[in-house]
């Protein structure tokens, strides 16, 4: 069994909408919306734990409850509070999972361009080595800098732009996460708590359109890919 945790507990700063960025519309319809759709047509995926900040909770799980797209497609829906940082967020969402879960993938609610393709080959990833993530090769030259002069250039074709989902088995990501909280380490994903584990993360290739929605100018490019899929 899965069980997928959407982290929406952020705030959108970037988005400088006043608003958490998941319930602007693409389409007319939340981007929380369509990301959730994206995980209820996957027939493995069983159990699925959206984290919203504290006051988005009743709301949220009202708005989910009666007939719609978990109830046909019978999988169980669940809501928590998530917390200050994306990653203890991440932690409340895998506590409320199902023990019954062997995987679990981690994606961002703000990513409402994921496929079905991405979603089952990072699943399939992660049930055979314990840890994958779905990642591009990077598409431009990235350059370490330090109070306005660069320091280094890191060689391109070693860099991959990380996305989500990321897949774990479930005793590997609690433990991951066990040990970070106890360390007081803050990963900017969730595979960097697995690889300071000392597990080794497997990387799938995605999609470029599976962007993360975070400035402004990204909800036109992601409502562009939405209406070419006829969304
Ligand atoms: N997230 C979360 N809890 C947090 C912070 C972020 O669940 N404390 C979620 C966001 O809702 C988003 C995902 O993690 O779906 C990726 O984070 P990001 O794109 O940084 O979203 P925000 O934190 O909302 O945006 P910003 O950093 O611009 O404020
Ligand atoms: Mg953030």
């Amino acid at each position: 069994m899965v069980s997928v945790i959407l982290p929406a507990a952020g705030r959108g700063k970037r988005m400088q909408a006043g608003v958490n960025k998941v319930f602007l519309r693409l389409m007319g319809k939340p981007i929380l919306f369509h990301t959730l759709r994206a995980f209820a047509a996957v027939p493995e995926v069983q159990e699925i734990i959206v984290v919203t900040g504290a006051e988005e909770v009743e709301p949220l799980r009202r708005a989910l409850q009666g007939p719609g797209l978990f109830r046909e497609a019978a999988k169980s829906v669940k809501v928590v509070a998530g917390g200050s940082e994306r990653q203890y967020s991440v932690w409340n969402g895998l506590k409320a999972s199902s023990e019954a879960s062997d995987v679990i993938l981690v994606h961002d609610a703000a990513r409402p361009l994921v496929s079905r393709a991405t979603i089952e080959a990072v699943i399939e990833a992660a049930r055979e080595n314990g840890a994958a993530i779905a990642a591009v090769p990077e598409k431009n030259t990235v350059k370490v800098v330090e109070d306005g002069v660069v320091t280094a250039t890191p060689d391109r074709s070693t860099l991959w732009a990380v996305q989500t989902p990321q897949g774990f088995s479930r005793s590997l990501l609690m433990a991951a996460n066990e040990k970070a909280e106890s360390d007081g380490f803050l990963g900017t994903d969730d595979a960097s708590l697995v690889e300071r584990y000392g597990a080794r993360v497997h990387v799938v290739m995605d999609s470029y359109q599976n962007i993360k929605v975070t400035t402004p100018e990204d909800l036109v490019v992601a409502e562009a890919f939405l209406r070419q899929s006829g969304s």
